[in-house]
């Protein structure tokens, strides 16, 4: 088994919601012993606490200020835990509201700067990671040793977050849920910082007729090759 001989390792895997990505970032870092970056997450965690402290998340200005005196941590446990400053949010990230309110805070041009700076400030201190997201390939780690763009039919991304909510035990509405990611695809796509795009030298894997398994061995096969060219 040949696994990439750098000591620093940084995988890219960018694409729309409900593409799978987390689930597959995440079992990929397990599998090659790498750090697993959620930033989505970050995206989330920052809409929750901004729900939390009842501001309307389309107020720019307001979240721009607020936003910058967060802390955000995530935790050591697996998956980890998100607290922003000082409290566990984790259990609100994947909440409707939270879900609706992401989009704004993701289109927020200062809440992007100071996640980016934060996403790169872990890059370099964990070294070997996995990181997911919107712009990780395109933006924040450019210079990545591999870089994936992992898309699926909007359908199948409905109905893989639907039953994502229902293992979860929340309810799930797959025809809302599917308006939903055609909107928020929309706003990732078109949006002036970050926008959502298949990073330049990334590898695009169609998942719509994978199955999970079939997606995590298609990339860490990938990782490993790339791993065998920079040998
Ligand atoms: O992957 P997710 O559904 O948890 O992402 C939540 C939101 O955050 C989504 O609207 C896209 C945005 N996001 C982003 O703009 N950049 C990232 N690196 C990660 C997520």
């Amino acid at each position: 088994m040949t696994e990439p001989s750098s000591s620093t390792l940084i995988v890219t895997i960018d694409g729309p919601a409900g593409s799978g990505k987390s689930t597959v970032a995440r079992q990929v870092a397990r599998q090659l012993g790498l750090y697993f970056l959620d930033t989505g997450a970050m995206y989330r965690g920052v809409a929750a606490a901004v729900l939390e402290a009842g501001m309307d998340p389309a107020d720019h200005d307001a979240v721009a200020e607020f936003a910058a005196d967060l802390d955000l941590r995530f935790g050591n446990e697996d998956p980890p835990h998100l607290t922003v400053n000082g409290v566990d949010l984790t259990h609100r990230l994947r909440d409707a509201d939270v879900t609706r309110a992401v989009s704004d805070i993701a289109a927020n041009a200062c809440v992007r700067r100071m996640l980016v700076r934060a996403q790169r400030l872990i890059g370099q201190d964990k070294g070997r990671l996995v990181t997911e997201g919107r712009d990780q390939g395109s933006v924040v780690f450019c210079e990545a040793q591999v870089k994936l763009y992992l898309d699926a039919a909007p359908p199948i991304r409905a109905r893989r977050r639907a039953l994502q909510l229902r293992e979860a035990g929340k309810p799930a509405d797959e025809t809302k849920i599917l308006q939903q990611i055609l909107y928020r695809d929309e706003r990732d796509r078109t949006r002036a910082d970050g926008p959502l795009v298949c990073p330049e030298n990334a590898t695009c894997i169609d998942t719509s007729d994978m199955t999970l398994d079939q997606v995590i061995e298609a990339v860490i096969a990938h990782v490993r090759a790339e791993g065998e060219r920079s040998a």
